[in-house]
């Protein structure tokens, strides 16, 4: 059996099915971690040792000293943001330097523009974005005047042409409030703070990967928010399938062994946006109170829901995902009965997935009707432990979407977790010495 070199771990809903706990445990064995898209509109929460560390730009991997964090070519970075998400983990007593991470000369930066633009934008679009200047900056770089690292190290006069063409694009009037002397001079004095980081990251992680090393790259929100394919436009404004690891990289595609799919046992959403199976009910209070489903950027409260099967197929379909894991299985331990959506009638009519077109159709969720398994599975590390009830639910999701769920996480915990696959065993060895900061 080859071990597992490279792993791409994306999110299978609409984000926030706990790819953290996933990265964080993987991370412990893995010589890099790399973001591959999207920007500090992610977030990750981790507590070690009583200390929580709120990461939402860097990767997972920055917490260890194991391990060197890279923010990849496809990553859009806040300059303001990053700075201060840095220095509050140096103050916190972690430890970065060059060779714990590594910033892609090639990721686009985000303006104070660009968070005018989206919080103005949001006026009208309503999308619930995290108003973080993500879509907007991804515009820019679509439009090919985005200001990337690189372009830090050109020169003054570059940064400022620069600028004045990304000002003049927006239009004057809508960013008025900032003025572009201002950001060049915190421009220059970031070029500065960022510069022992900067690197030509796609050759390290090739260079690296062709020495053996092991390769983590982190997803950030769910597949089914991808500009693409998700459900547009209610999704951000990146690629968030496991393709995009490679593009966000420049690792190529035939160097990747493994997709793993994170999804909750049952599905939320932030923002607004289609969710045919979403709860309106004390059910879905229930699981937004039990799974504490705030969410860790915005604070906003989640839209919660059961299980979506034709939407997580597609996320594995398009995704490319090998294996899954199923998280928070211990949120729906009251439950008398669970619900699983296996097809939907869209105007009276059956289907299995819904076309674009759809969207504007009348769609009802049809439900398969599970018994609760009412008892605590909360901390279970082995599946034969586990109520008989729960395991018939685990093992009808995974025949449905002839997919191999390989970890079931029973806590938020760590140690937590079910592993159903030798494979992925070494992962979890619940040796936390890789923690040292
Ligand atoms: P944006 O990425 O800030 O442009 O937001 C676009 C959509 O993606 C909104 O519905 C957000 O709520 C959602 N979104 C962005 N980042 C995350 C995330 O990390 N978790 C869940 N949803 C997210």
């Amino acid at each position: 059996m080859k071990e597992i070199q490279t792993m791409v771990i994306v999110g299978a809903q609409w984000g926030d099915e706990g790819k953290g706990k996933l990265v964080d445990a993987f991370s412990e064995s893995s010589d890099y971690v790399t973001r591959f898209q999207g920007g500090h509109n992610a977030g990750h929460t981790l507590v070690i040792d009583g200390i929580t560390y709120k990461l939402s730009i860097m990767p997972s991997g920055i917490v260890r000293n194991n391990v060197r964090s890279i923010i990849g070519n496809g990553c859009v970075i806040d300059y303001r943001h990053f700075q201060k998400e840095f220095e509050t983990l140096v103050e916190k007593g972690v430890k970065i330097n060059p060779d714990k991470l590594l910033v892609s000369e090639d990721a686009s930066l985000i303006l104070p523009l660009h968070v005018e633009k989206d919080k103005q934008q949001e006026q009208v679009n309503n999308i619930g974005t995290t108003k973080k200047g993500i879509g907007p900056a991804y515009e820019d770089k679509i439009g090919r005047r985005a200001l990337k690292i690189a372009d830090l190290f050109l020169g003054e006069k570059h940064i400022k042409n620069k600028l004045i063409g990304l000002y003049e694009n927006a239009g004057y009037e809508l960013v008025k409030k900032i003025l572009y002397e201002d950001v060049l001079k915190e421009l220059l004095e970031f070029k500065k703070f960022i510069e022992p980081y900067v690197a030509t990251t796609w050759k390290v992680l090739n260079d690296e990967i062709k020495q053996g090393k092991k390769v983590l790259f982190e997803g950030a929100q769910g597949v089914l928010l991808d500009i693409d394919h998700g459900t547009y436009p209610y999704v951000t404004s990146s690629n968030t399938v496991s393709s995009s690891a490679s593009s966000g990289t420049g690792v190529g595609m035939n160097k990747i062994d493994h997709v793993i799919g994170v999804a909750k046992a049952y599905t939320t959403r932030v923002g607004n946006g289609e969710f045919p199976t979403e709860l309106f009910d004390d059910i879905g209070e229930h699981i937004c109170q039990k799974g504490h489903e705030y969410g860790t950027v915005t604070g906003r409260k989640r839209r919660c829901g059961w299980l979506d099967l034709p939407a997580l197929k597609k996320a594995i379909d398009i995704a490319g995902i090998d294996s899954l894991s199923l998280m928070k299985i211990d949120v729906l331990d009251e439950l008398d009965e669970i619900k699983i959506c296996t097809k939907y009638l869209v105007d009276g009519q059956e289907k299995d997935f819904l076309s674009t077109v759809d969207k504007n159709k009348n769609i009802t969720p049809v439900y398969e009707v599970f018994p609760g398994w009412k008892q605590s599975t909360e901390g279970i590390k082995d599946f034969d432990s586990l109520p008989e009830n729960a395991k018939k639910y685990i093992q009808y999701i995974e025949k449905a979407v002839q997919t191999p769920i390989v970890v079931v996480s029973t806590s938020p915990k760590r140690e937590d977790v079910i592993i159903r696959d030798v494979k992925f065993e070494h992962f979890f060895s619940n040796d936390t010495s890789g923690l040292k900061i």
